[in-house]
């Protein structure tokens, strides 16, 4: 589906490190896809590949059913770069063998370069050493014909091979990892060296060609958007925006669990900034009524999400013939995930649920080649506010989930004010940025508590904040003392009905960032 002229094809055969080999190559402003090891010949040709690299992964050559690409790969003409399990792949494929090494070698190794061409070009021989990352326990116990070793490692003879007439290279090492010092140089060395590929891939080129594109397909077309304010749907919104303009209208709910002045501010900034069509849509009641003696955390969502679903669907038939739906979906959600031993799933991932199959839209998806760091990058070059890019996640149903049972009016009203007293306190002492989320949840149990001289019995407010890489494993932040005191004493001074704050230092797993 792409038009980029130069890029390079990452075949996947399962390695938990081949979505950074993409990344690492888009660093170098080469557009890099990945694919599932399996893809046939037809298509890979047809992709006009400057170079592929073969990731690594767990399995080991000689299984009866390892995963193995089509050696016709070979014949194209197209350089190759095999990692780890790729490498060994690369070698049994074309002669050579591999077999269980006795040692095991996991973690950071030492590799003495043998030749300082190729892919090594640049650096030095022994006895300069380099610090490489390796994981493996097979390992190239005879180079395939043609083939010689480039470097070697504690543990590997082969720990690099290239090919002496053909742009064929392999190593064992992981390039793509920060432990290997010389990764970039060596993912730096195949593609402008090897592949000849020149470094394009720049927002600014990503932003004409997804225009383009999203031009030819809408043609005179009505696109809708859901609008949330995260920083998914507003890149989308902005970037299909400025290639069809009026074509495209935005709708935006507010279901009445949203943070203080949040709908405000994204209504504020999208019409009088981007001049961006958005129907706005106070649907605070209706969510309330259906929320309406609900306290199982599962109920709250369907009736959140599907609410939002018949909110949005309503407004949509109102605007007549709309054949589009644009959203904010990204590469993550949609690389299909290899899984041995078992089927390979392709991870499926709707912002809206359902809406596109029930109003029968076509998919709009023009962040779906990037991950969510490009995704900034591309809103800062829309000309986004750095306030809206780096806004922290927010779930969809929520404060919803964060008002623990029954959710009311009056509770909202609680947990509001402690919310922004978090906000605020993070923002300024430099912490908001640091962390993953930050956020206050209420707890509507009552402690005891003293106030001049008399009782209180009030509810209390814990504190949530986490650090995440990808909010799939989590960690609770050490905040200093001093900020959660600040955070603390605000909150018990100046929201009523609070007279307690806890800290919540539970990691995920086995505990998970929102408390519902
Ligand atoms: P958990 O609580 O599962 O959250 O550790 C992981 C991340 O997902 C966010 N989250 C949601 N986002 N709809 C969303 O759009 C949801 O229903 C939802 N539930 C959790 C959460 O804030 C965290 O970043």
């Amino acid at each position: 589906m792409s038009e980029h002229s130069e890029k390079i094809i990452i075949l996947d055969f399962g390695s938990q490190t081949t979505q950074l080999i993409a990344r690492r190559i888009r660093e170098q402003k080469v557009y890099s896809e990945i694919h599932p090891y399996n893809l046939s010949l037809d298509r890979l040709q047809a992709m006009q590949p400057s170079g592929i690299v073969l990731s690594g992964g767990p399995a080991s050559v000689y299984d009866h059913d390892a995963p193995i690409s089509d050696p016709g790969l070979f014949e194209l003409g197209i350089p190759v770069l095999g990692i780890c399990y790729g490498a060994q792949l690369m070698m049994q494929q074309l002669g050579g063998r591999v077999e269980k090494a006795e040692h095991r070698e996991f973690g950071k190794a030492e590799l003495d370069i043998l030749y300082t061409g190729g892919i090594f070009a640049g650096m030095e021989t022994a006895p300069a050493k380099y610090q490489v990352w390796m994981s493996h326990g097979d390992r190239v116990e005879e180079a395939a014909p043609g083939f010689v070793a480039t470097a070697t490692s504690g543990h590997s003879p082969f720990a690099a091979l290239r090919h002496e007439s053909k742009p064929f290279v392999a190593v064992q090492f992981h390039p793509e990892v920060a432990h290997t010092l010389i990764g970039t140089d060596v993912l730096r060395n195949f593609i402008f060296g090897l592949c000849n590929c020149h470094p394009e891939w720049t927002m600014h080129s990503f932003i004409d060609t997804t225009i383009k594109k999203i031009q030819a397909k809408v043609g005179g077309g009505q696109v809708i958007c859901a609008l949330s304010g995260g920083v998914d749907s507003s890149v989308t919104a902005a970037l299909v925006h400025r290639a069809i303009g009026d074509q495209l209208t935005c709708i935006y709910v507010n279901n009445g669990l949203m943070r203080t002045g949040e709908t405000e501010s994204v209504l504020r900034f999208f019409r009088q900034k981007t001049h961006l069509r958005v129907i706005d849509v106070d649907a605070t009641t209706y969510f309330l009524e259906r929320l309406k003696g609900v306290v199982d955390p599962e109920e709250k969502r369907k009736r959140i999400g599907y609410g939002f679903i018949e909110i949005f669907e309503k407004e949509a038939r109102e605007l007549g013939a709309v054949k589009y739906l644009a959203q904010g979906t990204l590469y993550p959600d949609v690389i299909e995930s290899v899984v041995f031993h078992g089927k390979a799933p392709i991870k499926s991932h709707h912002n809206v649920g359902g809406l596109p199959e029930r109003m029968q839209l076509d998919l709009i998806e023009p962040l779906r080649e990037l991950f969510k760091d490009e995704v900034r990058e591309l809103g800062l070059e829309l000309g986004l506010p750095e306030e809206a890019i780096f806004r922290q996640p927010f779930p969809g149903p929520g404060l919803g989930i964060r008002i623990m049972g029954e959710v009311s009016a009056e509770r909202l009203f609680i947990l509001r004010q402690a919310d922004v007293i978090v906000l605020e306190e993070m923002k300024n002492s430099g912490w908001y940025r640091k962390v993953w989320q930050s956020f206050a949840v209420l707890l509507p149990i009552q402690t005891v508590g003293v106030m001049g001289d008399g009782r209180t019995y009030e509810n209390v407010i814990a504190l949530r904040c986490v650090d995440s890489r990808d909010a799939m494993t989590a960690d609770w932040s050490r905040l200093p003392y001093d900020l959660l005191g600040r955070i603390s004493n605000r909150i018990i001074n100046e929201v009523r009905g609070v007279n307690r704050v806890v800290y919540d230092i539970s990691s995920k797993p086995p505990s998970t960032i929102e408390w519902e």
